[in-house]
């Protein structure tokens, strides 16, 4: 490669929060998913990543992540570059710097690896871009290789909402990519809030990697990957019609059976905490009490994500100052929402 090859590439890439859970690797190939999901983009929750790269005669990785060093990540994103040489051939003959950081407060519990994968892919289509001159970038691309490196990541590179996995339902979804739900929704979920209710701000207990391997042998797969098909069907309706008393009860169940399955998998796993439930009753008393459709998240941990279209975010949010603060690691909550993907720095 020429000696002079040289530059900079940088994008921010947000994280995004399931309203159908992805839980469950198919064997069919790389990150195949074993039911279609369904998430928001969210805004606040993303990562920076800039990549300097110059030639060289070899392959080099220096990351830094918090302009640390950082090997847990190293280590991830070297086995990823590794494996995706015949994607970027130019991975063989260059040298990458690679700063990472996220916008979202440290030690929040949150580790996104949605948004830091889908940033790193974002980073390397566009030197590949810069190399070879193109214009464009191809989103059905950076979603198959985010996917790649980190399944749910594939659903990050599109605005507002985004399905991955293939289902009848929706002509043109495919389990090798996400693609974008921006104008398959009704306006109202475009203005949703996701308050983020940091519970625990411990390192994951269960990593997902070892999370979708308990599914190989739980014994409610099956209904499960049948439950969520359903539930991406009806979802999809849902999501056109503005139903958002459906929207609740879909969202609320998905969290629900995700927690389940991992308390009857072996070993079996609690992963919520007294205050994820004391948020939970409290939740449920509110809504009953004002009609206001709110309902709740959970990823594979203990935090909770209260969910409300921006109508209601006055009185919600006051609830939560009120109500569920006290629950939270030192009152910390995450104001995020629905938001517009990524965006090149
Ligand atoms: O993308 P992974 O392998 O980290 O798995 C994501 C799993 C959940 O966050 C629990 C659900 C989802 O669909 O995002």
């Amino acid at each position: 490669m020429n000696d002079n090859i040289h530059g900079g590439v940088k994008w921010q890439s947000p994280s995004n929060i399931a309203i159908v859970k992805y839980w469950g690797k198919s064997p069919k190939g790389p990150q195949i998913p074993q039911n279609p999901s369904v998430s928001f983009t969210l805004t606040k929750c993303s990562t920076e990543t800039s990549i300097f790269y110059e030639a060289s005669d070899r392959f080099g990785l220096h990351f830094r992540f918090d302009g640390k060093e950082n090997p847990e990540f190293q280590t991830k994103i070297a086995e990823f570059l590794k494996q995706q040489t015949s994607s970027f051939p130019f991975l063989n003959e260059m040298d990458l710097h690679i700063n990472s950081h996220n916008t979202f407060p440290h030690s929040s519990g949150i580790a996104s690896s949605a948004s830091s994968m889908s940033a790193l892919v974002l980073c390397l289509l566009d030197i590949e871009r810069e190399l070879h001159g193109e214009k464009d970038m191809d989103t059905k691309k950076a979603s198959c290789l985010a996917r790649l490196a980190s399944g749910s990541a594939c659903r990050s590179v599109f605005p507002k909402m985004a399905l991955w996995g293939t289902t009848e339902a929706f002509p043109g979804s495919s389990n090798e990519y996400a693609v974008s739900l921006e104008n398959e929704i009704h306006p109202i979920f475009k203005s949703y809030h996701d308050s983020i209710l940091i519970v625990s701000d411990a390192k994951k207990e269960v990593s997902s990697r070892a999370g979708h391997a308990l599914m190989d042998t739980n014994p409610y797969a099956e209904v499960r990957y049948a439950q969520a098909r359903q539930h991406t069907a009806t979802l999809l309706e849902v999501l056109k019609a503005g139903d958002l008393e459906a929207f609740c009860h879909i969202t609320e169940s998905e969290a629900m059976q995700l927690h389940a399955l991992m308390m009857c998998s072996e070993p079996s796993f609690i992963l919520m905490k007294p205050n994820t439930l004391r948020i939970i009753n409290t939740l449920y008393a509110f809504r009953k009490e004002t009609d206001i459709p709110v309902c709740f998240t959970l990823d594979a941990g203990p935090n909770v994500h209260i969910l409300y279209p921006d109508r209601d975010a006055e009185l919600v949010e006051r609830f939560i100052m009120d109500e569920l603060e006290r629950y939270c690691v030192d009152g910390t909550w995450i104001a995020d929402r629905v938001g517009d993907g990524p965006s090149r720095c």
